[in-house]
């Protein structure tokens, strides 16, 4: 919880030093739903970003205004958008131009006025993992600008939609500055061509996806904050008077979480040591969804080391958390540490195999 609390002031004094626009930082409530980490991120004024209506419903459990949430997401339904609408929240960042007419439709039957912005499609690769990219033009996230230009005469007859600006968000685990450069000038081209056809936007949303470090976790627990804004700041060239939005999830909290399991056995086979760790696929997606290498330290004073797979006791073999992975000799009831768990840990978690749901605190 301190580490959650430095990394927080760190992203708000980061961005209040760094950027020129009024700006807000929306967390991206996905990450992590845990109720104790919410009540902290609630105390630094940060927003929230939603993607359900479950994830609306925890915000304001958790006592965060209305007034601070964004909802994205390609696939809302009904009873979610008008949960939104009831609640009136900042804004709804749209997928689609359907989806458009049907929040249209249901904001006037509640008689509300539904802030949007539009989730732009701005084909640029972020040059993360391909699992988690989401702005190239063959995803299904956002609409693509051209799509958005030519539907905008019909915008007009949305009498219960109020266009207030563009929202982007093009992947997560981001570490290469040029990328946040590109989008930040693609955004200031949108912006110009929003303007020239009459749209004077008053918000743009960047989304999150500012990348942590995996392997040195201990080393660098806090994320590049400034280096971020301050690309954002220098590449986007619209009037300082726009909001800026931002909807950080790991950066937030990646650091602020590990996972504590045992070795259960060590087994030789064909010349490769398995240690298999209680913990397994289930309680940790990440290595299994996209490769994703988390660091792993062993807590016992050994000085002979040997390398070994980590495996979970899920009945798949992609159950691995590491290959060929140098450790201090383990027995069986070592206790192993995998770093780095706080984001897409415990919310991806499930009970395949029947397994029990794993165990969560926060210190
Ligand atoms: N905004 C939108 C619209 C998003 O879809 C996401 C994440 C974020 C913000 C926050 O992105 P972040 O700052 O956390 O990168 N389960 C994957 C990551 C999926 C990200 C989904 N969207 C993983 O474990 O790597």
């Amino acid at each position: 919880i301190d580490l959650l609390r430095d990394t927080l002031d760190a992203a708000k004094n980061s961005s209040d030093a760094y950027l020129q626009h009024p700006h807000h930082i929306h967390y991206a409530l996905k990450a992590n739903d845990n109720p104790n980490l919410l009540a902290i991120i609630k105390q630094r004024q940060i927003g929230i970003d939603c993607v359900s209506g479950g994830e609306i419903k925890k915000a304001i459990e958790a006592g965060f205004n209305a007034s601070d949430i964004v909802f994205a997401g390609v696939g809302k339904q009904d009873w979610e958008i008008i949960l939104a609408l009831e609640h009136n929240i900042y804004a709804f960042n749209c997928e689609s131009l359907q989806e458009l007419e049907v929040i249209n439709a249901l904001a006037n039957k509640h008689k509300k006025i539904a802030k949007t912005m539009l989730r732009v499609n701005p084909d640029i690769d972020a040059k993360t993992h391909k699992h988690i990219s989401t702005g190239k033009y063959d995803n299904k996230f956002g609409i693509m600008f051209d799509d958005i230009i030519s539907y905008l005469a019909k915008l007009n007859k949305f009498k219960n939609i109020q266009l207030i600006g563009l929202h982007y968000h093009i992947g997560s685990q981001i570490t290469r500055t040029s990328v946040f450069a590109k989008l930040a000038s693609t955004v200031t081209e949108h912006y110009r061509i929003m303007l020239e056809e009459g749209y004077s936007l008053t918000d743009i949303n960047l989304g999150g996806g500012l990348g942590i470090d995996y392997k040195n976790p201990q080393k660098n627990p806090l994320p590049n904050f400034d280096k971020y804004f301050a690309t954002i700041n220098a590449h986007l060239n619209i009037p300082k008077t726009i909001k800026l939005h931002f909807e950080l999830g790991r950066s937030l909290i990646g650091q602020c979480g590990i996972l504590i399991s045992s070795v259960l056995f060590i087994k030789n086979t064909a010349g490769t040591n398995f240690a298999i760790i209680d913990a397994g696929m289930n309680d940790l997606m990440r290595p299994a969804l996209y490769n994703a290498r988390h660091n792993i330290v062993a807590l016992i004073p050994s000085e002979q080391m040997q390398t070994y797979h980590i495996v979970g006791p899920v009945c798949e073999s992609t159950d691995v958390f590491a290959k060929n992975l140098l450790l201090p000799i383990l027995t069986r009831g070592d206790k192993i540490i995998i770093e780095t768990c706080g984001a897409y840990g415990r919310v991806l978690a499930n009970q395949y195999n029947s397994r029990n749901l794993i165990s969560e605190f926060t210190i």
